[in-house]
């Protein structure tokens, strides 16, 4: 069969074409929660390779702070948890003060335990669902709070754009496994919160968007052998293997990039549907 591409005289507009708009992140900054490992890491490395600023933002003061060493110009770090609003709010405020302005906030920072409901134990801890839907939920929404409110002072771009929000999800949104009840709970109430903020944020010039990862290879699973590893890979139907984190990264770059990919879920997955256990 032969194909052929409509031109868009054919079409009857020659805008159809139009100029693929690509975003300038040179000289934008973004804070990045989570920012010190794994998915917010290779995130910082691709804002700072395509000549922006990060503001990173984690628990782990060690990576957090070699990380931001590493890159030097243009990175800063500052310790904290995602739980404590107030050292969140000073985050903000070091990001503003060193950058000048905020444009992108990328949520990456989670945990994720597992438990049964009714274990060994008997029922599962308060705590361990309150403390997972605190950091990934919870967390989440604060850093959107806090950034959001700085870069709604921005100035529009030619589109009015002020900057872009992406939280991470997980696939365990849609499909938790046995044991994910407070993982799968954190992570759907992302999916849930991003509709109407990126609704609210409209008026604002602030896109929102959330990525739902499904295996992707982080020190998250490092714990795992090889062979585990492998074998949950396998399970991916295409490509057959664990997500690499920059992969991850490019879809942000992606997000940033389309100014129609505002208010949905975008599974990153290889088409993977988890099993029930
Ligand atoms: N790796 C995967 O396969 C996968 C799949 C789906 C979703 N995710 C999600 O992606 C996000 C990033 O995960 P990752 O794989 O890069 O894991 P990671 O462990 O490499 O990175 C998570 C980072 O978050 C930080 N963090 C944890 N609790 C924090 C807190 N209370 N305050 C501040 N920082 C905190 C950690 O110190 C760490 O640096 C998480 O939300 C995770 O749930 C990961």
């Amino acid at each position: 069969m032969k194909y052929t591409i409509n031109r868009g005289k054919e079409l009857g507009t020659d805008s159809f074409f139009h100029k693929r708009r690509k975003m300038d992140i040179s000289a934008k900054t973004a804070f990045i929660s989570g920012g010190a490992s794994g998915l917010g890491e290779a995130t910082a490395r691709m804002i700072h390779q395509g000549g922006g600023n990060v503001m990173l933002f984690d628990l782990n003061a060690e990576r957090g702070a070699a990380l931001a060493g590493e890159l030097g110009e243009r990175a800063d770090f500052a310790q904290g948890d995602v739980q404590d609003s107030g050292q969140l709010a000073d985050a903000v405020a070091k990001g503003m003060e060193r950058f000048g302005a905020l444009h992108f906030c990328i949520c990456c920072a989670g945990i994720g335990p597992p438990a049964r409901v009714l274990g060994r134990e008997g029922p599962a801890s308060m705590d361990w669902f309150k403390g997972t839907v605190g950091i990934n939920l919870i967390g989440s929404f604060d850093t959107v709070r806090l950034t959001a409110e700085q870069i709604a002072k921005n100035d529009p771009d030619q589109e009015g754009e002020r900057g872009v929000v992406v939280m991470t999800a997980s696939v365990a949104a849609f499909e938790g496994q046995i044991g994910q009840a407070a993982y799968a709970a954190s992570k759907g109430g992302i999916v849930g919160m991003t509709l109407p903020i990126a609704r609210e944020f409209a008026k604002l010039g602030i896109r929102v968007m959330t990525i739902a990862p499904g295996l992707f290879d982080t020190p998250l699973l490092a714990s795992l052998p090889d062979e585990a590893k492998a074998s949950l890979g396998a399970q991916v139907p295409f490509p057959s293997r664990l997500g690499k984190p920059s992969e991850f990264a490019d879809t942000v770059r992606n997000i940033i990039n389309s100014p129609m990919l505002n208010g949905s879920v975008i599974r990153l997955d290889g088409a993977i549907r988890m099993a029930p256990r």
